[in-house]
């Protein structure tokens, strides 16, 4: 019988760095065939952990947020719209409104569609624009004509118009926002200043060929094919198969017919084995998703028996997918940025967390008191809670006994930023690459030599002996 191990299981056994500082390593990598992201962390299709502000954060951050599915297709829809909006060299398609329009719908929509300004416009021609700060002290009652800042004193750019003659442009006038018409005064795009200065003071932001943010969903294996055409219409960059057993007819005839229906990238999985990752590769998929069972908040492997210890999963999975060059997503049981080194160096070029970022400020869900801690929600998406929603929303009977369980639900605590967090996972990773004598995640994966730890070898990598806070 072989042995199955995880990352508490082992160590990185340290190799001579020429390293001068770890902010020199690069942590740059490949989240499917052709999405590159400038760090390898992805964060979770959980109904606790990725809705659009945790995808708009994690993909400003460098890494990508996967929009969870539990959810309508238009809520989904929505989610991704809001990210890949959230910034954008070119708006192709501004908002606007017509110029009768009032004065508390104007608020109402810039609240909903979350901006602070809206071009107005008659029969696609732009004929004024109106900020937050024109509306702040006006009275209800006033339309839209009244309060604009009208068409001939507004400074307009050409279709085609570069982002950085709209920053000299912008510059020079004191403007954020400049329209782009064609010779007949028709709306072409909007840029704004925000978008540049964003694009300026975050170099290592994921970014699309446009300037938008990256951003992937999930879809099942049963109804997909509607909800996959409005998340690819949306633009969402990737799709994600979230299936617990990927290593199924039904994952498999589901990625084949997303691959011939839609030119998207696509991640498949979850699997363990090289047998899996080889029948999903030959399948088409664009990367392959490990883990089973090694969830913060997964009993797969009590309730089924069934699972294979995760470092041991990535390396099965890993040993094949390297022949074909696909890259490895280990998703699952990640506590700590030397987990995450342990998930590289094992051959993953990404990987996949839940509870880590469950208690950020962008994950979904308000702040609750627990024992006088600040904590949040997470909980399993094939446990009680979840499936009982989904019941709900889609009017199913709801009986109680019908669902075997393979989550749980709990708390974690509250963590603040995602901002903070990657930083120091990215940190950690980056001290873990130079340990191991690599100046980047392919170097890691070069030198990265494992050795197998006892019990009390565990128990001295912790802190020990001391009292603690
Ligand atoms: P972490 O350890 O990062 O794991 O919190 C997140 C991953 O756990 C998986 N997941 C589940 N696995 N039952 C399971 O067996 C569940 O109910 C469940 N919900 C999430 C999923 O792969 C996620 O990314």
């Amino acid at each position: 019988m072989k042995t199955g191990l995880t990352f508490d299981d082992v160590l990185l056994v340290p190799k001579k760095s020429s390293v001068t500082s770890r902010k020199n390593i690069s942590v740059k990598t490949r989240l499917t065939k052709n999405i590159e992201l400038n760090n390898p962390i992805v964060s979770s299709n959980m109904d606790t952990v990725t809705e659009a502000k945790m995808g708009i954060e994690m993909a400003r951050n460098g890494g990508i947020g996967i929009i969870h599915r539990f959810n309508s297709i238009d809520e989904q829809v929505s989610m991704v719209t809001s990210v890949k909006r959230a910034e954008s060299l070119i708006i192709e398609n501004p908002y606007s409104v017509s110029l009768d329009t009032k004065i508390d719908e104007i608020k109402f929509l810039m609240k909903k569609k979350k901006v602070h300004s809206l071009l107005v416009s008659e029969d696609g021609k732009l004929q004024g624009i109106i900020t937050s700060r024109d509306i702040r002290f006006q009275k209800n009652g006033k339309i839209a004509k009244e309060i604009m800042t009208p068409r001939e004193k507004i400074i307009t750019g050409k279709p085609g118009t570069l982002p950085e003659e709209a920053k000299e442009v912008l510059d020079k006038y004191r403007i954020e926002k400049l329209p782009l018409v064609d010779s007949e005064n028709r709306i072409m795009g909007l840029i704004t200043s925000r978008d540049i200065l964003n694009n300026i003071n975050r170099p290592y932001a994921s970014l699309d060929k446009r300037g938008r943010l990256l951003v992937g969903a999930a879809i099942g294996v049963k109804d997909y094919l509607e909800r996959a055409k409005a998340l690819v219409e949306a633009g969402v960059d990737v799709l994600v198969i979230d299936i617990a057993h990927g290593h199924s007819e039904l994952a498999i005839t589901t990625l084949q017919t997303i691959k011939k229906n839609f030119k998207i990238e696509v991640i498949a999985g979850n699997v363990v084995t090289g047998e899996g990752t080889k029948d999903l590769i030959e399948a088409g998929a664009d990367a392959v998703k490990v883990g089973v069972g090694p969830g913060s908040i997964c009993i797969t492997r009590i309730v089924t028996g069934a699972g294979i210890p995760q470092l041991t999963a990535i390396m099965n999975c890993v040993s094949i997918a390297k022949k074909y060059d696909v890259p490895i997503i280990a998703d699952g049981g990640i506590r700590t940025s030397g987990d995450l080194t342990k998930a590289l160096a094992a051959g993953a070029s990404t990987a996949m967390l839940g509870s880590v970022l469950a208690g950020t400020d962008e994950s979904p869900g308000d702040l609750l008191i627990k024992d006088g801690r600040r904590v949040k929600i997470i909980r399993g998406m094939a446990g009680y809670g979840a499936n009982m929603s989904k019941r709900e929303r889609e009017n199913m009977s709801s009986e109680v006994f019908d669902i075997v369980p393979e989550g749980v639900e709990g708390v974690v605590p509250y963590r603040g930023s995602v901002k903070d967090i990657l930083k120091q996972l990215v940190g950690g990773l980056q001290s873990g690459i130079s340990y191991c004598g690599g100046h980047s995640i392919l170097g890691l994966q070069q030198n990265a030599e494992f050795i197998r730890i006892t019990g009390a070898g565990k128990k001295e990598s912790g802190s020990h002996d001391i009292g603690r806070f």
